[in-house]
């Protein structure tokens, strides 16, 4: 047993999601002992000086969780973020040949020790900004072996790393080249149960140029009865409809909504899915922002994510993101630590990621008393230590 001594600490409670103005609520405390043992939190009261061994910290919330990245994968797209600063569109790019596909070829090529190793260099940045959890998928096979490949991946990750990374079968991510939709949705259909054994999530793009709603209903109504859970991207470059399709077959999270209408956002706020949003791509890409504002006014439940990937968003800074979703969603501080911790954990099927006594949370130490220096500073890291299952680690900090 140890104890954190805060002098601050902040963190949601409860159970998640948080909806609507219920995001804005946190639970905050000062000078404060929080008890840990075997990864579990056991007391938090007013500090006194006891025996135990104590950590000192200006500030401690429940450490992030990331809803949203398309690690793993290999390899760099520079190039057309180059091309995209000289006026391409990402979907210029994507009906060239590139984008998604770039990256295709290169997951397919690469070992699954290389893949391994580079996205193991991925977590340990993560780790080091306060990210414990990340969701990671497929998508970068489109074909049933190399969406396996993936999915290998981040089982070894987990045995790795300390960073969990929750997997989601993406595995309808674009069209491969070589077959037509109904081949490839009709070959996965083949494989669904090999797929379970890695995943009981499963995702897909389901937008303009991608998959359509009528090209995937049946399919994911099949993939639901068979225990998967469902996530969408969607309307992201357009709004094609599956923003109701996910809430009509009762998606866990439909995710990006920078094109949804406001009669989805009441569909949304009378539903049980969340809306992960990732302001990175939006910047990264220079498109419109997700309407958050009106998402949480509306009683809608939001998560964040970074959307880590090669293309659209190559960042995974959550101080950064937080920063965005501050400046551009609208969000309040209160409800973008609710969105990155409890509603990002929920997204990703934990129920208990908040600093109350018999929950076995991980904790991120700060070396700044106030929250909103995260946001303020994004390019300064403020982590001063992080406890990921019950075990301390220490960073050298501002
Ligand atoms: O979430 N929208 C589709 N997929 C990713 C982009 C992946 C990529 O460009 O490699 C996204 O933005
Ligand atoms: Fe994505």
């Amino acid at each position: 047993m140890f104890k954190i001594h805060a002098d601050h600490l902040l963190t949601p409670i409860g159970k998640a999601p948080k909806k609507g103005h219920e995001m804005k609520k946190i639970y905050e405390d000062f000078d404060v002992d929080i008890y840990i043992d075997n990864g579990m939190i056991i007391d938090i009261k007013k500090h006194t000086i006891t025996e135990h061994v104590e950590f000192k910290a200006k500030l401690v919330t429940p450490a992030f969780t990331d809803a949203h990245t398309h690690i793993p994968f290999i390899g760099k797209r520079a190039n057309e973020f180059y091309l995209r600063a000289k006026g391409k569109t990402y979907s210029e790019i994507h009906k060239e040949g590139g984008g998604i596909y770039n990256t295709v070829n290169q997951v397919r090529t690469a070992s699954i020790d290389t893949i391994v190793k580079e996205n193991l260099k991925f977590l340990n940045l993560f780790e080091k900004f306060g990210v414990t959890t990340i969701e990671g998928k497929s998508g970068y096979g489109l074909d049933i072996q190399t969406e396996l490949k993936q999915l290998k991946v981040i089982k070894y990750l987990n045995e790795i790393s300390n960073i969990k990374v929750i997997p989601t079968f993406l595995g309808l991510h674009a069209i491969p080249h070589n077959k037509t939709k109904e081949e490839y949705i009709n070959e996965i259909l083949q494989s669904l149960d090999v797929f379970k054994e890695f995943t009981n999530t499963i995702d897909v793009f389901c937008d303009k140029g991608v998959y359509s709603p009528e090209d995937i209903e049946d399919f994911f109504v099949l993939a639901k009865t068979r225990g998967f859970k469902l996530r969408f991207h969607a309307d992201e470059i357009e709004n094609v409809g599956a923003t109701k399709l996910a809430v009509k077959l009762g998606a866990i999270s439909a995710d990006h909504l920078l094109k949804i209408s406001d009669e989805e956002i009441s569909l949304l706020s009378n539903s049980s899915t969340i809306a992960t949003l990732m302001p990175g791509t939006s910047f990264y890409l220079g498109e419109s922002f997700a309407p958050a504002r009106k998402l949480i006014d509306n009683g809608v439940g939001v998560a964040l994510g970074s959307d880590f990937n090669p293309g659209s968003c190559p960042i995974f800074n959550p101080s950064f993101i937080m920063h965005l979703a501050l400046r551009f969603l609208k969000m309040e501080p209160e409800e973008i630590l609710t969105a990155y911790t409890v509603n990002s954990s929920y997204v990703l099927g934990f129920e208990n990621k908040t600093l109350e006594p018999g929950n076995a949370c991980d904790i991120a130490l700060w070396n700044t008393g106030d929250f909103i220096d995260l946001i303020y500073m994004f390019d300064i890291n403020f982590l001063s230590g992080i406890i990921i299952n019950g075990k301390v680690k220490f960073y050298e900090t501002v």
